[in-house]
């Protein structure tokens, strides 16, 4: 499901409707759709579909995207697919989830979504060798475990969480908001159909559980994911290296060799307890829902800042002060 990594940039001054040119093609750039979604670029291409930045006509020539599933695959299963990532994205209103605005048809009769555009960069283009600042990690990975539980409690598990599935919005003044897109495998329980049409596609790897590699998806499936990316942020690193899935699977259940703090030093014993609850084996082991994670492991990370920033304003102590009347060891 993944597509070349293409951040997503202001688009050049619009086209009018009046300009296009190439009625007929199905899709492209130029091309409108149903009289009013005008395709200017391609943004990615994964194995399944295209993802377009286009316009909508009928408001200002707003920005939106457009998503087509490519001609390879059966229509009937295309059209399962299609519903399936659209009933998931209705379902959920967060922040931190993609909008769905409408749905139709290209012109040679591709199922399309018209979704919000997220101005920003992915998350993948983020990552960094040496592991992303704490405190952005820690806000970005809690806002993620936050829209999951969000969409958990709609009965949606998303299935292919991994940075390339992230767009970091740029909320201006220093501030963002990560935004988790792509449901294009994702399960929606008690979604009218059979459900057989998700196994077709698994998921990606080195992000996924391992109950998921055995087929048998839960919510906490998500949580794993998101354990993987939070090792990934802080580390520059991910936590298993392998060539077959089978390998993956012994190494999950071994736990990661290095805990993240063995890569990272400043990460403390508390930030390395969270990430490796959250990538526990055992689905029941993970935190109780996304969220608990990410609030964790903001606690931990931000606890930590406390006492550096108590460290850097006290400077280094020759003589440590005694504990004062009421105040513990740990507390200093
Ligand atoms: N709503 C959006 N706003 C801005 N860019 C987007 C949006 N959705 C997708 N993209 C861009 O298109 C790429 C592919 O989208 P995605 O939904 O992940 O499709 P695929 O199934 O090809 O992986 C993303 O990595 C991102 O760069
Ligand atoms: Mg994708």
């Amino acid at each position: 499901m993944d597509s070349q990594d293409h951040e997503s940039a202001v688009p050049d001054p619009i086209p009018t409707p009046e300009t296009v040119t190439m009625p007929g093609l199905g899709m492209g750039p130029g091309v409108l759709l149903d009289k009013r979604y005008l395709i200017e670029r391609e943004l990615g291409r994964g194995g399944f579909g295209v993802v377009y930045l286009a316009h909508d006509t009928q408001l200002h020539g707003r920005n939106v995207v457009v998503k087509v599933l490519l001609d390879h695959q059966s229509d009937q299963w295309i059209e399962k697919k299609f519903l399936q990532e659209c009933e998931a994205l209705a379902r959920v209103e967060h922040p931190g989830v993609v909008g769905v605005k409408d749905r139709g048809q290209t012109l040679n009769g591709k199922p399309y979504l018209v979704l919000e555009f997220v101005k920003g960069i992915t998350l993948r283009s983020l990552l960094k060798p040496s592991g992303l600042d704490l405190d952005r990690a820690a806000n970005l990975i809690r806002q993620i475990g936050q829209a999951l539980s969000a969409a958990h409690d709609q009965g949606v598990f998303h299935r292919d969480l991994k940075p390339a599935n992230v767009m970091v919005r740029d909320l201006g003044g220093g501030q963002e908001q990560a935004v988790i897109i792509d449901f294009g495998i994702a399960t929606v329980l008690d979604s009218s159909g059979d459900d057989s049409y998700v196994t077709k596609i698994a998921g990606s790897p080195g992000y996924m559980a391992p109950e998921q590699m055995h087929g048998k998806p839960v919510a906490a499936s998500d949580t794993y994911a998101l354990g993987v990316m939070a090792y990934q942020m802080l580390t520059g690193k991910m936590p298993f290296t392998f060539e077959h899935p089978a390998e993956l699977l012994f190494q999950q259940k071994e736990g990661p060799k290095r805990k993240p703090s063995d890569l990272r030093p400043d990460l403390s014993p508390a930030a390395d307890r969270a990430i490796l609850r959250a990538m526990a084996y055992e689905p029941a082991d993970r935190f109780p829902r996304a969220e608990d994670f990410g609030c964790e492991l903001e606690r931990a990370i931000g606890r930590l800042r406390v006492a550096e920033l108590q460290r850097a304003r006290h400077g280094p102590r020759m003589h440590p002060r005694p504990p004062q009347p009421g105040q513990t060891q740990q507390e200093l």
